[in-house]
C-alpha cells in the first residue's frame, strides 16, 4: 500500500521500491521487542487496549523506545538506505522528519493506517490514526482519500 501511495503521486521507481521495502519492515520493532521481551510486551500490549493509547506511546513508557525506534536501528545496522530507516522510524509521526515534503515516511505512515484499518489487525490497538494536519501542512490533505479508496481497491482485487 505505501508503494500505491508512492504511485499515486507519480513517484519514480527507485523511490516507489523503498516505500514498499518500508511497508513491509515498518513494524519489524513490535517482533523484536515480542520475542526479546515477551512479558513486558504482553503487558504493553494489553496497556495499551485497556487505556486506549497508542503502543508506542505504552512502548517509550517500558522501555524508553518504540517498535518504530527499534525497527530503525536494526534496519540502521543493516545499512538499508536512510529513506527506508526514516520512514520506520517516522511512520507514526511523519512530523518528526528531517524534510516536511512527501517522503517514504509520508506514504508509509498513510499506509499503516489503511492497512491497519482494512485488515482489523489488532497489532497496534487502537488502531493507529492519519496525521491529517501534517499532511495539509504539506499541501497533501486533498490526496489523503485518493490514496485511501487506491488502497482499498488493492484489497478487493
Ligand atoms: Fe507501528
Ligand atoms: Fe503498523
Amino acid at each position: 500500500m505505501a508503494r500505491n501511495v508512492a504511485q499515486q503521486e507519480r513517484q519514480e521507481v527507485k523511490f516507489r521500491e523503498q516505500c514498499f521495502l518500508a511497508g513491509m519492515l515498518h513494524d519489524i520493532g513490535q517482533l523484536i521487542l515480542a520475542f526479546g521481551l515477551h512479558e513486558e510486551y504482553s503487558e504493553v500490549i494489553s496497556r495499551a487496549k485497556s487505556q486506549n493509547v497508542p503502543v508506542w506511546q505504552v512502548e517509550r513508557e517500558f522501555f524508553g523506545a518504540t517498535h518504530a525506534d527499534v525497527g530503525a536501528y536494526l534496519l540502521a545496522l543493516w545499512g538499508l538506505p536512510n529513506p527506508i530507516i526514516e520512514a520506520v522510524a517516522m511512520h507514526h509521526q511523519p512530523t518528526q522528519c528531517a524534510v516536511p515534503e512527501f517522503s517514504p515516511a509520508i506514504a508509509v505512515h498513510a499506509a499503516d493506517v489503511f492497512a491497519h484499518a482494512f485488515s482489523g489487525t489488532n497489532t497496534e490497538m487502537p488502531p493507529p490514526q492519519i496525521d491529517t494536519a501534517h499532511l495539509t501542512s504539506l499541501g497533501l490533505a486533498e490526496r489523503i482519500e485518493i490514496w485511501r479508496a487506491s488502497c482499498q481497491e488493492m484489497t478487493e482485487t
